[in-house]
C-alpha cells in the first residue's frame, strides 16, 4: 500500500509539474526553427551522461540565439527537477551585478523569495550546498564575461547528476575558456526562410505578393539573413504602400535602422582598440568582398 501511495504521489507530482509550467514565449513567427532546435537538442543529449554538462549557442547579435535557447528549453524542461532561464545575463549583471544573477538563480531553483546573499562567494557556496543533488536545467542567456559563467556554474558538480547548462553568447572564445566543447554555431536564415519571415512581419502572411517581390528580394539581400533585421524592417513597412517601401529601403541603405544598428554596434564596442582598428580597415578596404576571399588574401 505504501508503495502504491508513493507511485501515486510521484505521478501527481510529475503531472502537476507539467501542468503548472508555462512555456516561454519563443517568437511571433517562427521560421526554420525546428531543425536548429533539434540540432541543439542532440548536443544537449538528455541521456544521463557525465560527459555532457554544458552546451553553448553562439553567433552575432540578432541571429536568434536566445530564440533557439527558449525553444530548446520548452522542449526539454519536463526532464528536469529544477528549471531556470536567466535572460540577458549581460544586461542584468551590468545593471545589478553578479550577486543579483545568483539571487535570481537561487530564487528560481530553491523557491526562496527575497534571498539576500551578501557576497558572490557566499552565493557560490549556497548554490553548491542547495543544488548539488538537484537535476537542473539552467540557461544563461547572453553571457559576455567569463565571470558570469564562473558565478553561476563554475563547476558542473554544483548541480546534481543529469544537469544541463546551456549558455548563449556572441563570444565563442568565452565558451572555450569555460571548457564548453559542445557548441552550436547559429547560421543566418537562407533566402527562402528570410523572405518568409519578412513577409510575416510586413504583410502578416507567409508569402509575399508578386508586386512586392522585387523590392522584397532587395531587402532580403540587404538583411543578410539576420532575423532581427528582417523583423524590424518588416514591421516598419507593415501597412505601407510599395512606393513607401522603396523610399524606406533607400533610406536604410544610407542610414541603417537604429534598432538593428545598436544591436550590431554592441559587438564592435566590446572589441579591444587594436581589434577595432582592424575591423575598420577591413570594412573600408574590403567593403562588399566575400568573407572567404578576404580570409584567403589575409592568410598570405
Ligand atoms: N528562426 C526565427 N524565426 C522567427 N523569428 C526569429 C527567429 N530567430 C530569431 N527571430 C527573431 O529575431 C529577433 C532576434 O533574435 P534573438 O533575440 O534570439 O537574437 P540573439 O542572437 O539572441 O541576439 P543578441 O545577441 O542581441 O541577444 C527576435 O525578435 C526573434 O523573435
Ligand atoms: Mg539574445
Amino acid at each position: 500500500m505504501a508503495k502504491e501511495q508513493e507511485y501515486i504521489r510521484r505521478i501527481t507530482c510529475e503531472v502537476s509539474k507539467k501542468i503548472n509550467r508555462t512555456p516561454l514565449h519563443v517568437t511571433n513567427y517562427p521560421v526554420g526553427l525546428v531543425p536548429w532546435v533539434q540540432q541543439v537538442m542532440s548536443l544537449v543529449d538528455l541521456w544521463p551522461n557525465e560527459e555532457v554538462n554544458m552546451v553553448g549557442i553562439c553567433g552575432i547579435g540578432g541571429l536568434g540565439k536566445s530564440t533557439i535557447a527558449r525553444a530548446v528549453y520548452n522542449s526539454i524542461a519536463d526532464h528536469f527537477d529544477g528549471l531556470c532561464f536567466l535572460s540577458n545575463a549581460r544586461e542584468t549583471s551590468n545593471k545589478h551585478g553578479l550577486l543579483y544573477l545568483q539571487e535570481i538563480l537561487l530564487c528560481k531553483l530553491v523557491m526562496e523569495k527575497d534571498l539576500k546573499l551578501g557576497d558572490s562567494d557566499k552565493g557560490i557556496s549556497i548554490i553548491e550546498h542547495r543544488l548539488h543533488q538537484k537535476k537542473i536545467l539552467l540557461v544563461i542567456d547572453d553571457v559576455d564575461k567569463l565571470e558570469q559563467l564562473e558565478a553561476l556554474a563554475r563547476r558542473c558538480d554544483w548541480f546534481g547528476f543529469g544537469r544541463r547548462i546551456i549558455s548563449t553568447t556572441r563570444n565563442k572564445h568565452l565558451l572555450a575558456c569555460h571548457g564548453i566543447k559542445r557548441i552550436y554555431d547559429v547560421m543566418e536564415l537562407n533566402d527562402e526562410e528570410a523572405l518568409q519571415l519578412f513577409s510575416w512581419n510586413a504583410l502578416k502572411k507567409e508569402n509575399i505578393d508578386f508586386s512586392y517581390l522585387d523590392i522584397s528580394n532587395n531587402i532580403i539581400l540587404y538583411s543578410c539573413g539576420l532575423p532581427l533585421a528582417l523583423e524590424v524592417i518588416g514591421s516598419d513597412l507593415c501597412d505601407k504602400m510599395i512606393d513607401e517601401w522603396k523610399y524606406a529601403f533607400d533610406k536604410y541603405r544610407r542610414i541603417p535602422n537604429k534598432q538593428v544598428f545598436e544591436v550590431l554596434k554592441l559587438s564592435f564596442d566590446t572589441l579591444e582598440d587594436r581589434e577595432k582598428e582592424m575591423f575598420l580597415d577591413l570594412a573600408c578596404f574590403f567593403k562588399g568582398e566575400k568573407l572567404d576571399v578576404i580570409k584567403t588574401l589575409l592568410s598570405f
